[in-house]
């Protein structure tokens, strides 16, 4: 990243925080966004291995996981920049979950996982990260393993990423709704060719 571009991005960081601390991202648990979540968890029924170890990068305060329900997994690693969202997340003590604050672009996976989530963040990763991050996380993906991603409405500049992507195939993808005709989110499930 040049000078500007981490600027900015630490900039963004320190809106992201001061958002989760005012309660901003509260609109996540509403009712709206609830299908979101509940298709990620039957993508993960669908097409993830039995008791699968997951990584959620931007996991916020740990939404995703609380929606999962009694969905069955092995370990949880939530990782966001927003230490704030963080000790949200790491206050509900949820069961094999662990939450970490750091940034997706510094990000070092200590282990492989058979789920990567994207879940509303991928547009935040600088375009000149995309790649080099992408490529890594593919590093710490188990074989089979699946990568799901989340993006709202057409996602402008993200789709390309996964959909023409040489290393990667769709396995399924499809469009969540909701009774705002302006607020929807698509969600592609992929895997390593
Ligand atoms: C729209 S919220 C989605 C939160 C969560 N994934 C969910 O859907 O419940 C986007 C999240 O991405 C995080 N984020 C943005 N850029 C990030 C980065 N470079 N590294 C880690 N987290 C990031 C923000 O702090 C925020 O929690």
């Amino acid at each position: 990243m040049n000078l500007i571009d981490k600027f900015h991005h630490w900039r963004r960081r320190r809106r992201w925080n001061k958002q989760y601390r005012k309660g901003r991202w509260e609109s996540l648990k509403s009712d709206l966004e609830a299908n979101r979540y509940f298709q990620i968890r039957e993508f993960l029924q669908n097409y993830a291995s039995e008791n699968p170890s997951i990584l959620d990068l931007g996991c916020g305060d740990g939404v995703l996981n609380e929606r999962l329900g009694d969905y069955q997994f092995e370990y949880f690693l939530g990782i966001d920049f927003s230490s704030v969202s963080i000790e949200k997340a790491k206050a509900k003590n949820l069961p094999k979950s662990e939450f970490e604050s750091v940034d997706v672009i510094k990000f070092q996976p200590k282990r492989n996982y058979d789920v990567i989530i994207f879940n509303e963040v991928f547009y935040y990763i600088p375009d000149s990260e995309k790649v080099r991050v992408m490529n890594l996380l593919f590093d710490h993906l188990n074989p089979e393993g699946i990568i799901i991603t989340s993006i709202f409405r057409e996602g402008i500049g993200c789709w390309e990423y996964f959909k023409e992507n040489p290393k990667l195939k769709e396995i399924d993808f499809t469009t969540v709704t909701t009774k705002k005709e302006t607020t929807y989110w698509k969600i592609g499930v992929y895997k390593m060719k």
